[in-house]
């Protein structure tokens, strides 16, 4: 009785198949960018800084700082936002920069903000140092000198890092202080 040993011959691709795929680093799932999205937020995040802002500047106007309570938690909700802010220029963003044709969003964001990111990062920094300060002060005086603080400090960054736009106004944006 012949007795044969057949060693089916396996394949060499599914010899080494399994060890390929372990010795290959799990192709991780790129986090998807939303530069339109990122803008829209920012561009949030600064109206609601506005519109905190508008209602400090108009009770410091008015007298109305008696009632401290109420008017530190705004210079406090100011300092947490702009605190987030540099984050949301991410450098995907830099439209004005870059070619974007596929963009279905506009930004007057100056390009040279990611030449020089930590100086733009610093003039974060002082706002939210200032809305800080307006946060804990004690007295009506001391609310009115930083909100002026506040407003110049927003104002230093504007004028460095936004492109011009003329029509601006038009569209509906707010940059400078509401006229006395
Ligand atoms: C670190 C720089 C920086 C600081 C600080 C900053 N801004 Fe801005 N702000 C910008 C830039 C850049 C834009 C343009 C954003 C864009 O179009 O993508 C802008 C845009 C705006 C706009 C227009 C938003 C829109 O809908 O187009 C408003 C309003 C605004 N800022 C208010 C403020 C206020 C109020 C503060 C202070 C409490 C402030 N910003 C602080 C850089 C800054």
């Amino acid at each position: 009785m012949e007795m044969t040993l057949r060693l089916s011959p396996r394949p060499l691709l599914a010899t080494l198949a399994p060890a390929f795929l372990l010795a290959c680093p799990v192709l991780a799932q790129a986090p998807q960018a939303h530069p339109d999205d990122m803008i829209l937020a920012r561009k949030a995040v600064m109206n609601q800084a506005e519109f905190n802002l508008g209602q400090l500047e108009a009770a410091v106007k008015a007298g109305e700082a008696q009632d401290l309570g109420p008017l530190t938690e705004k210079a406090f909700n100011i300092a947490v936002l702009i605190q987030a802010l540099p984050h949301l220029f991410g450098p995907e963003t830099n439209y004005l920069g870059q070619p974007n044709a596929d963009a279905a969003v506009e930004t007057a964001a100056d390009s040279k903000i990611w030449d020089e990111f930590d100086a733009f990062y610093a003039k974060a920094g002082e706002v939210t140092a200032a809305a800080q300060a307006a946060a804990s002060v004690t007295d009506a005086a001391a609310l009115a000198k930083s909100v002026a603080d506040i407003r110049n400090a927003c104002e230093s960054c504007h004028s460095n890092y936004i492109v011009y736009q003329p029509f601006g106004a038009a569209l509906g944006m707010s940059l400078e202080p509401a006229d006395d």
